[in-house]
């Protein structure tokens, strides 16, 4: 399994980098696994002027000469992507937003395996307590996302860093490891949500 993760907090000591680096830590441990990870911040990606070029290329996904480049390959040949952000304004932050649209540059009609049946676990920290509406809208974004480019979120880890950093939270910290041992087969969703941890069959053959 090729496995593509991708870090949106600007804080490499941070609570999503913190978290991240554990799931892949447990992803790690799958047999024929091999990962790549990106920390966005430090790349050099620009925003998506729609200029709509894409549409009409075939040797490159986009005109726009930056960081992009690689990450293009790297999403389209991996078979799970890791997303991992803070919630910024009940959003992602800007450095995974640039990326997310840059993906349209993907987004074709003749190349729909550029994204059907990848895999997506999200990794979300925010500092307001639960329920928490940002991360709510969050993952209700991603869902439409998946849904019209036919990929799947097999995993939510959602993690309210407002009382404690997480490194200090050693059961959570287990939890983001042992959520890459999901079933890769079947449609399960499980989410992380401080201490708890809800395993939500997802029926729908298409998520
Ligand atoms: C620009 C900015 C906007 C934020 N917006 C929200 C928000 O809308 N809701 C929330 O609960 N926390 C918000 N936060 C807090 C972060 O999401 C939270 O501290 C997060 O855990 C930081 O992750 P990190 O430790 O990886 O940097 C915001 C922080 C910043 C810097």
């Amino acid at each position: 399994m090729k496995v593509l993760a991708l870090l949106g907090s600007p804080r490499p000591q941070g609570n999503t980098a913190t978290l991240m680096d554990s799931v892949l830590e447990g992803l790690s441990q799958i047999e024929n696994t091999t990962i790549t990870s990106y920390t966005l911040n430090d790349l050099e990606i620009k925003p998506c002027t729609a200029c709509d070029a894409c549409l009409g290329k075939t040797d490159k996904f986009c005109i726009i000469d930056d960081d992009m480049e690689p990450l293009y390959p790297a999403f389209i040949e991996a078979d799970l992507v890791v997303l991992a952000s803070p919630i910024y304004w009940w959003s992602v932050s800007a450095q995974l937003k640039l990326f997310i649209d840059r993906l349209y540059g993907l987004n074709r009609e003749e190349n729909p395996h550029y994204f059907r049946d990848k895999k997506i676990i999200l990794v979300l920290t925010y500092e307001d307590e639960d329920p928490n509406s940002g991360a709510e809208l969050t993952i209700k974004t991603f869902k439409e996302i998946c849904d019209y480019t036919k990929m799947s979120i097999v995993g939510v880890l959602r993690y309210c860093s407002g009382k404690r950093h997480v490194r200090e939270c050693s059961e959570i910290l287990k939890e983001a490891r042992e959520l890459a041992l999901f079933p890769s087969d079947a449609h399960t969703s499980i989410t992380v949500t401080a201490n708890v941890v809800a395993i939500v069959s997802d029926s729908s053959p298409d998520k």
